[in-house]
């Protein structure tokens, strides 16, 4: 028999999202006839921009042509993409990002996940927690864990506690590690980071030699003008810092999928002989030998996101799941929970009542609401006593869930 990677029976049950799933269609095999609303993965439920879709169409009808038939692209992504992307959410910025720093792919949860294909063993490794839970699965999978102890944290991996008492931002360690998973706007708190804040990170990143893992999947939410949408509108962050972005949550790419991952020239990692290597090649690297980039049709699609219309169509529909996430924030907070995040991203933080675990209001929502969240303790010890809902649904549906929330 084949031995298999045991560092994958170190996980301790499900990937949080297929559980909620098997629980909730548990639920409903005994319940067919009842009106489930989901608002517990962010998946985005509205359809895709017309310039996206219209781009993807003549994609397709290109496709059909001899002249315009295309077989594999750049495995880093077209260069008129990387150009728009560069220039669209860098450049216009202020970010010094060029084209050739863009790797294109088929998703953040992916990216964060492989990059570790290039990190090698021994590094001490911080994550927040709460915290989106690929971060520490995947490390797990790695081999940069051990077994998670009887407070669900593994050995070998240092956790920052996120709370209402540091208003769920994460803060500097006062030890050296090197490599640190930030996310914000936050999955699952939906806190920001200011331009200090991650000035800080910046600054203790680079003192102790260390590497920003930056997932700003949700930067587009951002409604505060004054708060940063990329690490690198931090000075020093291209020495220091690797940035996720998708198309998922803004273009509704969720199913299309299509997303980013900058790596500066300048980013350096090192030998275990302490010799300085380039994290920009080793990614290149990987990815030409195990990808085989998105599709010419997807990559068209994406393109059409930073054209004129592209953009006033993805402002409405971000302007739609945030409008959804004020609605959650003024019912809720006016019943009383205590409630978090949802004015720069599309995920609302509440406490769960009456001290109950985030299990127990789930199942109490699930049954009694018939609403289905994320209970917060699945994204870490910390997140015990809260529960997330998400913005990502029909106005019907999100006005249709308060109502039964606060009746309960
Ligand atoms: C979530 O609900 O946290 C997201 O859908 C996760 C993801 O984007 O993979």
């Amino acid at each position: 028999m084949v031995q298999v990677n045991g560092n994958y029976l170190k996980l301790k049950a499900g990937y949080l999202f297929p559980e909620i799933a098997r629980r909730v269609n548990a639920y409903s095999e005994s319940n067919p006839d009842t009106n489930l609303i989901r608002l517990g993965i962010g998946d985005v439920t509205e359809p895709l921009p017309l310039a996206c879709c219209q781009a993807m169409k003549e994609a397709i009808e290109e496709m059909a042509t001899n002249n315009g038939f295309h077989g594999y692209g750049p495995e880093q992504g077209y260069l008129w993409l990387r150009e728009a992307i560069a220039e669209n959410a860098f450049q216009s910025r202020g970010c010094k990002i060029a084209e050739d720093e863009i790797f294109v792919s088929d998703g953040s949860k992916c990216d964060s996940s492989n990059i570790l294909d290039i990190i090698g063993d021994g590094n001490r490794i911080a994550v927040t927690d709460p915290v989106y839970p690929v971060y520490v699965d995947s490390n797990v999978m790695a081999g940069n864990t051990g077994f998670s102890g009887s407070n669900s944290r593994y050995e070998g991996l240092s956790y920052i506690a996120l709370d209402a008492t540091n208003g769920f931002v994460a803060e500097i360690p006062t030890s050296p590690v090197d490599l640190i998973y930030l996310c914000f706007p936050n999955n699952p708190t939906g806190a920001v980071a200011t331009k200090e804040h991650l000035a800080d990170w910046v600054e203790y990143a680079i003192k102790n030699n260390a590497l920003i893992l930056f997932d700003a999947a949700y930067e587009a939410f951002i409604t505060d003008p004054s708060l940063p949408h990329s690490i690198f509108e931090i000075d020093g962050a291209r020495e220091c810092a690797i940035e996720f972005r998708s198309f998922s949550k803004n273009a509704g790419f969720t199913g299309t999928r299509c997303a980013y991952t900058v790596i500066p020239k300048s980013l350096k990692g090192k030998t275990a002989n302490g010799e300085a290597v380039d994290l920009w090649s080793l990614w290149n690297r990987r990815q030409s030998t195990k990808f085989n980039g998105v599709s010419y049709i997807v990559q068209r699609g994406a393109q059409a996101a930073f054209s004129l219309d592209g953009k006033s169509q993805i402002e409405k529909l971000v302007h739609f799941y945030m409008e959804n996430a004020q609605i959650i924030r003024n019912q809720l907070s006016k019943s009383g929970f205590e409630v978090y995040g949802g004015q720069n991203a599309p995920y609302v933080w509440i406490g769960a009542p009456n001290g109950i675990s985030s299990w127990d209001f789930f199942d109490l929502l699930l049954n009694k609401a018939n609403v289905v969240g994320t209970p917060g303790s699945g994204f870490g010890a910390a997140g015990e006593g809260y529960f997330r809902l998400s913005a990502f649904n029909s106005r019907k549906n999100v006005e249709e869930a308060m109502q039964r929330i606060v009746r309960i």
